[in-house]
């Protein structure tokens, strides 16, 4: 298709996320894409600092987890996942069990990270009703917490500052603590105790208490301290409420570590996974859980099976993709290219302190975040961005990179460079 023909068809027949039908935003058509570069029409690379919204990890078009792929659509794309099994789902729960070393012994997949929000979701009520405590009927999420547009997922949105706020009449009624606020690298401030006040006053119905390890990402990308994730597991467990991570923005090594919640000192009862699971390749999403858990929720006290399935469920291509992505992850050292991608990030991006219209400057593993006092304008932002051969979104007052791990040192820098004089460019005009 022509270019002219793409941009026209596209205005015209496709709605685009988080967009206007009125006054459409601009897109920018890609031809092809490879290792951490997207190429425009013209064959212009842009190095990739989106990796696709956090999920293609090892880079585009890669040789390994292509070969996977081509490989198993030759024994086959999809069957169903009732009353049918396959060695690429069995394999992939094996690899999961494994490189969350051996805590969670029961899987449950689903298509995308909204879906295992909901099913996470479903098991703890489920759990609760296997009980008998019927009454425990709501989540307690925090604010600034960002689960996801389906609507249960959207109910666990801040409700007051995220996308969902209009959605208000519609939704589940869940419970709000305040987020934890304690600096991931500073000293644990006791931010629990509001938490532990609601969790006191509404045990009796809460079903379980959701949150995302460590990183609060698209609701406003804070870092906090692990420690609150050991002091609200205690709470939990003393209550009887099952906990939720969501990991499915800083899973697969996004934080410097395979998962967030390797910075606390406990496990979650259910956990969320999505996003990198397949190397970006494919929508894909699991939910872990232990055994124990997931026979209280198939309890006959309850309705006696998990009363979940998707009809992709478990799609054979998604968990080879995962596989292979899994293989890659156990080849590479994790810890150390985190490290060295935050590093870069950190040398680069500590000068965006020093700019007048900065707020905050954050960054962790290969996650940098540059928080402004204003809103930025994303479309005269975007344009400088590209202008300088990356592709960054921001939103709201959030200018945020998280690279695929196999950039390059030299395209690394390149993305941090044109970061800050895109936003010093764009900034100084205002
Ligand atoms: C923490 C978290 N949970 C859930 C979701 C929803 O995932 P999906 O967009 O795959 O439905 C996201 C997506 O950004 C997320 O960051």
């Amino acid at each position: 298709m022509e270019f002219e023909d793409l941009i026209k068809n596209d205005k015209k027949l496709l709605q685009h996320p988080y967009d206007s039908s009125i006054s459409p935003s601009d897109t920018f058509p890609i031809k092809r894409a490879e290792g951490e570069f997207l190429y425009l029409y013209d064959n212009k690379p842009l190095i990739d600092g989106m990796s696709s919204w956090w999920c293609v990890i090892h880079g585009y078009n890669n040789n390994f987890i292509n070969d996977a792929l081509k490989k198993q659509i030759e024994r086959m794309s999809h069957i169903m996942f009732g009353g049918l099994t396959h060695e690429p789902a069995v394999n992939l729960a094996e690899n999961l069990n494994e490189i969350i070393k051996g805590r969670f012994d029961k899987f449950f997949y689903c298509d995308s990270g909204s879906v295992a929000v909901e099913v996470a979701v479903k098991m703890a009520f489920q759990y609760q009703m296997g009980k008998g405590n019927k009454k425990r009927n709501k989540i307690l999420s925090f604010k600034g917490a960002y689960h996801g547009d389906t609507f249960m997922a959207m109910s666990l949105c801040d409700p007051v500052n995220s996308m969902h706020k209009d959605f208000g009449g519609v939704l589940h009624n869940n419970i709000f603590a305040p987020r934890p606020k304690s600096d991931f690298f500073e000293k644990y401030n006791n931010d629990h105790l509001e938490t532990a006040a609601l969790l006191e006053e509404n045990a009796e119905n809460i079903a379980a208490v959701i949150i995302e390890p460590v990183v609060q990402g698209a609701g406003g990308m804070w870092f906090y301290h692990p420690e609150f994730l050991n002091k609200i597991k205690s709470l939990c467990d003393y209550y009887d409420i099952l906990l939720i991570f969501d990991e499915i923005a800083t899973g697969f090594g996004r934080t410097g570590k395979m998962f967030a919640f390797e910075y606390s000192n406990i496990t979650p009862d259910i956990i969320c996974l999505g996003k990198a699971i397949t190397g970006g390749y494919m929508s894909f999403a699991a939910v872990g859980t232990t055994k124990n858990i997931m026979d209280r929720v198939c309890s006959p006290k309850g309705p006696g099976a998990f009363m979940h399935g998707p009809t992709f469920m478990a799609n054979p291509l998604a968990c080879e993709c995962a596989n292979a992505s899994i293989r890659l992850l156990k080849q590479m050292e994790l810890s150390k290219t985190l490290s060295g991608i935050q590093k870069i990030i950190s040398n680069y991006f500590s000068e965006a302190s020093e700019f007048p219209f900065v707020k905050d400057v954050r960054i962790l593993g290969g996650i940098g975040v540059i928080e402004t006092f204003e809103d930025v304008n994303i479309k005269t932002l975007t344009d400088k961005f590209i202008k300088r051969g990356v592709w960054v979104r921001p939103f709201k007052n959030l200018v945020y990179i998280m690279p695929p791990y196999i950039i390059s040192e030299k395209s690394l820098k390149k993305l941090c460079k044109s970061v800050l004089d895109g936003l010093w460019e764009d900034f100084s005009k205002k």
